[in-house]
């Protein structure tokens, strides 16, 4: 057993904070543990928690179809996670000490993935992986070294899904960039 699957099996037993009391079930990743792409979300969802996978709701549906249309990839061949691996009630933010006493599993996660290319999945996840206090409509559209990885932030799905088309139009074409970095990068 590698130690990504141990790390997986920490989380599903972690309780080193409160989600782990009304958590149903941790959420670690889905797809593919050698992919040079790297998709972070926030945290679990309500489908999550009950399935178990990231991005299992209308989110993750457009976020799949990002994946294929704008880079020809099935989602298979990426690796999605989120920063917080249980759900918060009522999908609140996550907490400080919530994603403090978390942040050792990404770290985990990325440590062993090495991607490439880091996508970050909106307005928390993006501030929380660049430590700023900058939103997301100003984040975005720039490439950001993060160890020996580019990270590239844009909106979460959710924003799409509710928003105006122009959000979903910069998904595109920020999902294009990433595609063009992670070739590029070889
Ligand atoms: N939103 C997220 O940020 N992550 C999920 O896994 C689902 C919805």
């Amino acid at each position: 057993m590698d130690s990504l699957d141990q790390l997986k099996i920490q989380a599903s037993t972690c309780v080193k904070c409160s989600l782990s009391q009304t958590r149903t079930n941790s959420v670690f990743s889905r797809g593919n543990p050698k992919a040079r792409i790297m998709f972070i979300g926030e945290a679990p969802g309500k489908n999550e928690d009950l399935e178990g996978k990231p991005f299992v709701g209308r989110s993750g549906q457009l976020l799949d179809k990002l994946i294929k249309q704008e880079m020809t990839m099935e989602p298979e061949q990426c690796y999605v996670a989120n920063v917080v691996k249980c759900r918060p009630p009522d999908n609140r933010d996550p907490k400080p000490e919530e994603v403090q006493s978390c942040f050792g599993y990404l770290e985990g996660q990325l440590n062993w993935v090495q991607p490439s290319v880091i996508v970050t999945l909106g307005n928390w996840a993006s501030r929380t992986l660049l430590e700023t206090n900058q939103g997301i409509t100003q984040i975005r559209g720039k490439l950001y070294p993060f160890g020996s990885s580019i990270l590239i932030p844009t909106y979460h799905p959710a924003a799409a899904l509710r928003g105006r088309g122009e959000v979903l139009a910069q998904m595109r074409s920020d999902f294009a960039k990433a595609k063009q970095v992670m070739e590029a990068n070889g």
